[in-house]
């Protein structure tokens, strides 16, 4: 196999650089160094690498990229091509990947919230709905307009300081999307290669339930990325959302935390706290993962605002609102520690 930038063999670039087996699990985990990383062509390569490895025997394989000395890229470098999508603006860009197990749990509500309270903190901050058929977050925050095109690029929408780009801006009238395969996956990529982001420092993906073909896809075309996975206080939820966990874990990505979504209701009126969906389940899906819990948001809506419409975006005031202030806090403090 050559390396998809320069050309020439990995033998050649010396891009090999670690190969770890397990073989109790049949596990083969591989590092290499290529031209561009977090590129459409290093996820072509990625899925050809798997194949081969699985061809072999393995049974799961972890992959993890990284760039080429610039010595080596300027003495194989054919032409050079300036690439100017976000996965090319030379990892300026944190990626924050939202996952589940189940559906339902809020993903799409954490994603977004936690999206906010980025933005609210000072950061440049931008969210793929990467749920291609479950589409919801621009519904979620309120957003009407639909992107404008700039010559061939995309602008996205701008919401409480967050752009936002999804398939919902796509779709006329609410109908699915039956949308299969390699069309699919090139929607994720023009989501990232075609859409004038401009300068992040934050990109959230929500992600679809499950660990299906459009979570694989994700995993794989952002290697880079962090997880949160969100989970409700409900064992069964923190099992199922366990899969998940493992699924970035084999990707070879980094879990950043739990999020216990619908942890408690709590009363007004006394300000007792009832645990609906039962207890623990944040806790326990933390432990399975070796992670830690890093916010537990109550049961509970926005507070009703006159003229705004953003059904799921908790204001700053309010203690999911505040809750997720904290949890952005602890997010920057990963990425910056
Ligand atoms: N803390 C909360 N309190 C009250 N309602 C909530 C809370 N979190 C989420 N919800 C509601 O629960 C429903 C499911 O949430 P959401 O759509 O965020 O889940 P999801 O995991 O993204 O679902 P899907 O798997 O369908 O994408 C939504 O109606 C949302 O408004
Ligand atoms: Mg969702």
């Amino acid at each position: 196999m050559k390396d998809p930038f320069l050309h020439r063999t990995f033998h050649e670039t010396n891009g090999i650089e670690e190969v770890t087996v397990k073989e109790e699990k049949n596990h083969i985990s591989v590092k290499l160094a290529i031209g561009k990383t977090n590129t459409a062509e290093q996820m072509q390569l990625q899925q050809e690498l798997v194949n081969v490895l699985k061809s072999h025997g393995a049974v799961t394989v972890g992959l993890r990229f990284t760039q080429l000395p610039d010595e080596t890229i300027a003495k194989f470098q054919p032409t050079s091509e300036k690439d100017t999508s976000l996965l090319e603006d030379g990892g300026k860009t944190n990626f924050v990947a939202v996952a589940s197990g189940k559906g339902g749990v809020g993903k799409s509500t954490v994603t977004v919230n936690l999206a906010v309270a980025l933005a609210r903190l000072g950061k440049k901050v931008g969210i793929i709905d990467a749920d291609i058929y479950g589409f919801s977050v621009p519904d979620m925050m309120g957003v009407e307009e639909r992107p404008a095109l700039k010559g061939n690029r995309i602008i996205p929408v701008e919401r409480f300081g967050v752009k936002i780009m999804s398939m919902g801006f796509f779709v006329e009238d609410n109908s699915p999307v039956i949308w299969r395969g390699p069309r699919l996956g090139k929607m994720l990529t023009s989501f990232f290669k075609e859409v004038e982001w401009g300068e992040l420092d934050y990109l959230l993906l929500d992600l679809p339930p499950g660990t299906g073909d459009v979570a694989l896809d994700v995993h794989n075309m952002i290697p880079s990325s962090k997880e949160v996975i969100v989970t409700t206080p409900h064992p069964t939820a923190a099992f199922v959302a366990a899969r998940a966990g493992q699924m970035a874990l084999t990707t070879d990505h980094e879990i950043l935390g739990v999020v216990e979504n619908m942890s408690y209701f709590e009363s007004k009126l006394t300000g007792d706290r009832e645990y609906v969906f039962g207890k623990g389940g944040g806790d326990k899906l933390a432990e399975a993962l070796q992670t830690k819990v890093i916010g537990q948001l109550s049961l509970q809506q926005p507070y009703e605002e006159e003229g705004v419409f953003a059904p799921s975006v908790y204001q700053e005031d309010h203690p999911n609102g505040q809750e997720y202030k904290r949890i952005a806090a602890k997010v920057i403090a990963n990425f910056e520690e």
